[in-house]
């Protein structure tokens, strides 16, 4: 099999899990995280690419926001990874991304290093939560938990545990972008992804100045 056929395989495999996802992490972010992962990994010709862009392809269908069994969510994906001819060492590397790369493995402490390939994918996942995509699938998110939209009583958080991340009482859309948004630019891994961030980062600053003016009946 071509790396092409595998990777039709790969995203019908995560089409049929994310269809019904309604947290903003449907399919059309997987969409976008595949496209940006392809984007970035030209400028990395030691990325292997059939490796990022599963990775890209299957990171949220074993997520803790999506499957309440990880376990047997991880389990169906290996053995769909098998079928597909994946080498064991292959399905590690892909394993060890998928379960290193979210941002609140990072708040824990716990997250292992990433290959480049994980670096990618983090990346790309990073710049699908930021700019205009990034400000709308926070709301959509917000407003599917009953989040808040604005409180200015209600001040951001600066250290948070994982518990208290997904604790969503008391937190606000607007003080989502302070607490984790606005910080992902930095976060960056990769030279190619910091460059996108810039852009990405501005837009979301507009939209935080041009909010709160209108709020306050400034602007
Ligand atoms: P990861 O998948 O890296 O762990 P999350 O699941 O925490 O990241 O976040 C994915 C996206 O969901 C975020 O980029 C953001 O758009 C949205 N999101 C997460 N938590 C909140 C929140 N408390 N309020 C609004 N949006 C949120
Ligand atoms: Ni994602």
């Amino acid at each position: 099999m071509t790396d092409e056929t595998v990777l039709a395989a790969v995203r019908q495999f995560s089409q049929s899990k994310m269809g019904n996802d309604e947290t903003g992490h449907g399919f059309d972010h997987i969409q976008r995280v595949v496209g940006l992962a392809d984007r970035i990994g030209q400028s990395y010709p030691d990325a292997d690419r059939l490796e990022t862009l599963t990775a890209a392809y299957l990171h949220d269908v074993i997520d803790e926001k999506l499957v309440a069994d990880t376990a047997a969510a991880s389990e169906e994906v290996r053995q769909f990874l098998v079928g597909q001819g994946f080498t064991t060492t292959q399905i590690d590397t892909i394993f060890l991304i998928m379960d290193n790369m979210s941002y609140h493995k990072t708040l824990d402490g716990t997250a292992k290093p990433l290959p480049l390939e994980g670096q990618i994918v983090q990346d790309a996942d990073r710049l699908d939560a930021i700019g205009a995509i990034g400000i709308s699938r926070a709301i959509y998110f917000g407003g599917h938990f009953g989040e808040k939209i604005y409180d200015p009583a209600v001040k951001p958080r600066t250290e948070m545990t994982h518990a208290e991340y997904r604790n969503l009482n008391n937190e606000t859309i607007i003080n989502h972008f302070y607490e984790k948004l606005l910080t992902l630019k930095d976060l960056m891994n990769t030279t190619a992804a910091k460059q996108l961030a810039e852009h990405r980062q501005q837009v979301m600053l507009d939209f935080l100045a041009e909010y709160k003016a209108e709020w306050n009946a400034e602007a």
